[in-house]
């Protein structure tokens, strides 16, 4: 019978000593589609923080927005990422939302926050793909739904550790630009002793 050894480990496996990598970026800029060949390169869990509040609530996303409201999404959400915080070796697709919250950001501190950001136009392109699951854009006019959330959001994803600004490329390109990146953020968090915004 033919043996197989097992995938070596990722030797910046080591270097992240366990820590999460949190996904943060706007509807539509491809957190989970990266976040998984991300994570198996890494050997990392992956979760999909918007998956586990849907199995929490027995509810969908929409559901849960129509029938609670924004303010009651946004606790449960806070909830699952607390609990995703106490857990380590993962990387997280996080709601688009997760940084409105001020708690939030220390438990994403906890990690490496790496923001994932499409240009405006891919944005709108790949939300026209797939409309009617944010209940954010549903509004008379989506785009200018989404672009004024942009200009709200946009400084706080810039409070992320890495910036990874995303023209045309597909996930697995976006997940191998990231581990290119991310021994740059660790060396600069050990010299310095603190995270760094850091950017392109
Ligand atoms: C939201 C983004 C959604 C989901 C909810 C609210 C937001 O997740 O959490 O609809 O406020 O931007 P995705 O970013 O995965 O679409």
């Amino acid at each position: 019978m033919m043996m197989t050894n097992p995938p070596s480990p990722h030797p910046l496996r080591q270097q992240l000593g366990g820590r999460n990598l949190h996904l943060i970026g706007m509807m539509g800029s491809g957190k989970s589609t990266t976040g998984r060949p991300l994570a198996q390169q890494l050997g990392y869990g992956f979760v999909d923080a918007d998956c586990v509040i849907e199995q929490l609530a027995g509810r969908t996303i929409p559901e849960i927005f129509a029938d609670d409201g924004e303010e009651s999404f946004r606790a449960m959400e806070s909830q699952v990422l607390r609990a995703i915080g106490e857990r380590h070796s993962l990387v997280v697709a996080n709601g688009g939302g997760v940084i409105t919250k001020p708690e939030n950001w220390g438990v994403l501190h906890q990690g490496i926050v790496i923001w994932l950001n499409p240009d405006r136009d891919q944005l709108i392109r790949r939300l026209q793909n797939n409309p009617g699951t944010r209940p954010l854009l549903k509004a008379p006019n989506p785009t200018t739904a989404l672009e004024s959330l942009l200009k709200e959001r946009q400084p706080l994803y810039a409070e992320a550790d890495l910036h990874v600004p995303i023209i045309d490329e597909q996930p697995d390109e976006v997940a191998a630009r990231i581990l290119d990146m991310l021994p740059g953020i660790l060396n600069r968090q050990v010299n310095q002793g603190e995270p760094q915004t850091t950017a392109d």
